[in-house]
């Protein structure tokens, strides 16, 4: 716990079969929560399009935020390796683009590592990526940056092609150096036969038992993002009610003079006071 997660923590973890744990984060308050818990990454997702800024996709999510969230949630994390979220754009225009903005994550956001989404159409950018030395995290399966392609965030992988396809976009982004790959909304049964064809590891969301590590979003988990649970979502607390309730008391405190009380409030000397 006291030693720093790394990108080399990954694959000794996948050797010794440890389950790896990630979950996303957005500010430093929270960064700070999950680091001191024993996470073993953070990842500054661009869900925070969805659950931050109130979109209903992450395609809105620019670099400029991207970098902002990325040095909050580094500021609070000594452990956990920090992932950050390569957005819609940042990485599809041109490689050189893709190097630069991937350096701003780790320049300027602290990162240690950034992830993107896409299979073999991004190997020559993740090779790019990674020959400037900044480690990279794959992303397939329902990567939600291609919403409009998909139609709808939907399953990936359950027709025989489309599952060969993510085979070989997984084998693609392994060949091309990325550390890790996550599969996200696919077959279990599929994750199990990407993770025992790479030598990386896999971190599943939605994706069932037998990846190498799990990843959920925050909000997700702490029931507080009240527009839609996916089906692989395991709440673990209920946010929205206790904040609701807490509110609640808050408001009838002061509408009812019970609070502040003088506990809460700062003194002046007597003989101040009749100056003033
Ligand atoms: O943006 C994000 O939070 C993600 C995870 C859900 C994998 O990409």
């Amino acid at each position: 716990m006291n030693s720093k997660f790394t990108t080399q923590s990954f694959s000794k973890a996948k050797q010794k079969e440890e389950k790896i744990t990630m979950l996303t984060a957005y500010d430093y308050s929270m960064a700070q929560i999950i680091d001191g818990s024993g996470i073993d990454a953070i990842l500054v997702g661009d869900s925070l399009g969805m659950v931050m800024q109130g979109h209903d996709s992450t395609l809105e999510v620019t670099m400029d935020h991207m970098v902002y969230h990325c040095a909050c949630v580094s500021r609070g994390v000594k452990h956990a390796l920090v992932v950050g979220d390569m957005p819609f754009l940042s990485y599809h225009v041109s490689t050189e683009e893709a190097v630069r903005n991937a350096g701003r994550l780790i320049q300027e956001g602290k990162a240690g590592a950034v992830k993107l989404e896409g299979g073999k159409n991004m190997a020559g950018t993740v090779k790019a990526i990674v020959n400037a030395q900044i480690p990279v995290m794959g992303h397939i399966g329902l990567t939600p940056q291609s919403v409009n392609i998909f139609g709808g965030f939907k399953v990936q992988g359950k027709q025989e092609a489309k599952a060969r396809a993510l085979i070989e976009d997984a084998l693609a982004l392994e060949e091309a150096g990325v550390f890790s790959i996550v599969l996200e909304a696919v077959p279990e049964e599929l994750a199990r036969i990407i993770t025992e064809k790479v030598s990386v590891p896999t971190i599943g969301i939605g994706a069932g038992r037998y990846c190498d590590g799990q990843i959920l979003v925050i909000n997700d988990i702490l029931g507080a993002y009240s527009e839609f649970t996916p089906k692989f979502v395991k709440q673990y607390a209920h946010l929205n009610a206790t904040i609701t309730d807490a509110v609640g008391e808050y408001i009838q405190d002061v509408k009812s003079q019970k609070f502040p009380e003088k506990k809460h409030t700062y003194a002046m000397d007597e003989s101040l006071l009749k100056k003033v």
